[in-house]
């Protein structure tokens, strides 16, 4: 369980990059989302003891990461958005070096790595170095690391950007196989949608919203997505660039919609632009 209250942060140059967040996580996999900037990462950075909060609380199975780091490190595991592995050794040594350090011994180990290695589909290319491995092989090794450890709580920070489609999936069937609590981020809402029991959604340091995607699609049941180069007369539209997008009911889309117009099914897209955030592309 993750309970955080009132956190907030402020860089040291003033920049306030969370203005008070709170939530508790109980489910298997939450899903962070939001915009560049919009705080995933300090959040996860906070929750992981890498990083003070200003001001605020927060805890892992009841240990406040700020009075007590070292037991919130012996209980979480977390991927940095940034992270690369080592490049000199290979991919098995790697998840079997970072189980040594964990505290698990070395003929343990060797197993639980192997297993994992193979899990995330890394097992032809085990013997070669992580330097001759691709960027989304080399994510695959960080998500093995996760994927072997016996921790309670998983931090995964864009656990899937720069992976072609099929390593995605993947990665995704190796997260679900994770045992412990799984936090990830992402900017892929088919990611999150695939994935997670809860989903929480962040702008400019804040939550606005945490719920089931069933949940937080609940206002948008029945409805599609059309996107237009004009406003749809009677109907909630929004305009994201040149675009107008409307929702209408799925019943009578082909009666509303021109030549070029696009129907889609509703995604978490729509709950951003339903708060009225610019999407970035
Ligand atoms: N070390 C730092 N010093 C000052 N400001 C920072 C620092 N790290 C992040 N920020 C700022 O804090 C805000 C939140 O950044 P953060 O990295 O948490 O966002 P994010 O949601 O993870 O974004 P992205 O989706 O791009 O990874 C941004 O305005 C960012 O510029
Ligand atoms: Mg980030």
């Amino acid at each position: 369980m993750i309970e955080v209250n009132q956190i907030k942060k402020v860089y040291k140059d003033g920049n306030f990059a969370l203005k008070g967040v709170s939530f508790k996580i109980d489910k298997k996999i939450t899903s962070i989302i939001g915009q560049n900037g919009a705080g995933k990462t300090t959040l996860i950075r906070i929750l992981s003891t890498q990083l003070l909060p200003s001001s605020g609380k927060a805890s892992i199975n009841g240990y406040d990461v700020v009075k007590n780091p070292y037991k919130v490190r012996e209980i979480t595991v977390s991927i940095p958005q940034e992270a690369r592995p080592m490049l000199w050794y290979n991919s098995i040594d790697l998840v079997r070096m970072y189980l040594c350090a964990r505290g698990m011994n070395m003929i343990k180990a060797k197993p639980v790595a192997e297993a994992a290695i193979k899990r995330v589909g890394l097992w032809d290319s085990r013997y070669k170095l992580a330097g001759d491995l691709s960027g989304g092989q080399k994510r695959k090794i960080l998500v093995a690391m996760a994927l072997a450890s016996d921790a309670d709580v998983i931090f995964l920070d864009e656990p899937t950007t720069g992976l072609d489609p099929l390593s995605r999936i993947e990665v995704w069937s190796a997260i679900k196989a994770i045992k412990g609590q799984v936090i990830l981020t992402t900017h892929y809402m088919e990611e999150a949608q695939a994935l997670s029991d809860d989903v929480i959604m962040m702008e400019k340091g804040k939550v606005i919203s945490q719920g089931s995607v069933g949940e937080l699609l609940k206002s948008f049941y029945g409805l599609v997505r059309v996107e237009s180069k004009r406003r749809i007369k009677g109907r909630t539209s929004y305009k994201v660039g040149n675009t107008w997008i409307s929702y209408v009911e799925k019943k009578k889309a082909e009666s509303f919609v021109l030549k070029d117009d696009i129907i889609k099914p509703i995604s978490l897209d729509d709950i951003f632009i339903k708060k009225g955030v610019n999407l970035e592309s």
